[in-house]
């Protein structure tokens, strides 16, 4: 599957209406650009550079990469655990660049994600840790309805988003 798209009316303070949201597959001619995106300062010790991402994933099997684009332009990143045979599905970086946050584009690519990891074998919820703190990604996790396990992983919060069967006119089943 080369992309994942979504066009809706985006919500959120400074939200592009209308933007076409997809996640693509990073390719030789797109690397460059991809890791050149970068996070505010205060938010580098939240997610690793998509460079070191990308190389990690190289070594991990397991491992679902994509660029997030708005409009055809290039604005962040994630990386899935994509293990389908625990069956286990850990949202593992999610990134975007300084310049495109607040405009909802965040929330699109994890409603993307979501699309792609129902379609997984045995899928029923997915998992994430973020770290903990002020000016953190835990109320952006809370607004997507991910809930605090409990459980601590290296420092950080794990959260666990159920994953409800997707509605029939989006399977067309
Ligand atoms: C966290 C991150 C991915 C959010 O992306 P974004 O595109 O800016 O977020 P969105 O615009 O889609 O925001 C969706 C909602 O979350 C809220 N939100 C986003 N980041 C927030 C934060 N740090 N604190 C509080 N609320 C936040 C928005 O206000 C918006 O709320 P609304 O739906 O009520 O309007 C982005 O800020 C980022 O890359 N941060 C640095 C890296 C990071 O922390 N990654 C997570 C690793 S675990």
């Amino acid at each position: 599957m080369a992309s994942l798209v979504g066009r809706r009316a985006l919500g959120g303070v400074g939200a592009a209406p209308d933007v076409t949201v997809e996640l693509r597959e990073v390719t030789g001619e797109t690397v460059r650009a991809i890791c050149r995106l970068t996070v505010a300062p205060h938010q580098e010790s939240f997610v690793a550079l998509n460079a070191v991402s990308i190389a990690e994933a190289y070594f991990h099997p397991t491992a679902w990469f994509r660029a997030i684009y708005a409009d055809g332009e290039p604005v962040g990143f994630l990386m899935l655990d994509d293990d389908d045979a625990t069956p286990l599905y850990t949202l593992w970086r999610l990134m975007i660049a300084e310049q495109f946050q607040g405009r909802g584009y965040g929330k699109r690519a994890i409603e993307l994600l979501i699309d792609y990891v129902r379609s997984r074998p045995g899928a029923t919820a997915l998992m994430t840790s973020w770290v903990p703190g002020e000016r953190g990604p835990a109320e952006f996790y809370r607004k997507l309805g991910f809930e605090p396990t409990g459980e601590i992983d290296d420092g950080e919060v794990v959260g666990r988003l159920a994953l409800e069967p997707a509605p029939r006119w989006r399977t067309g089943s």
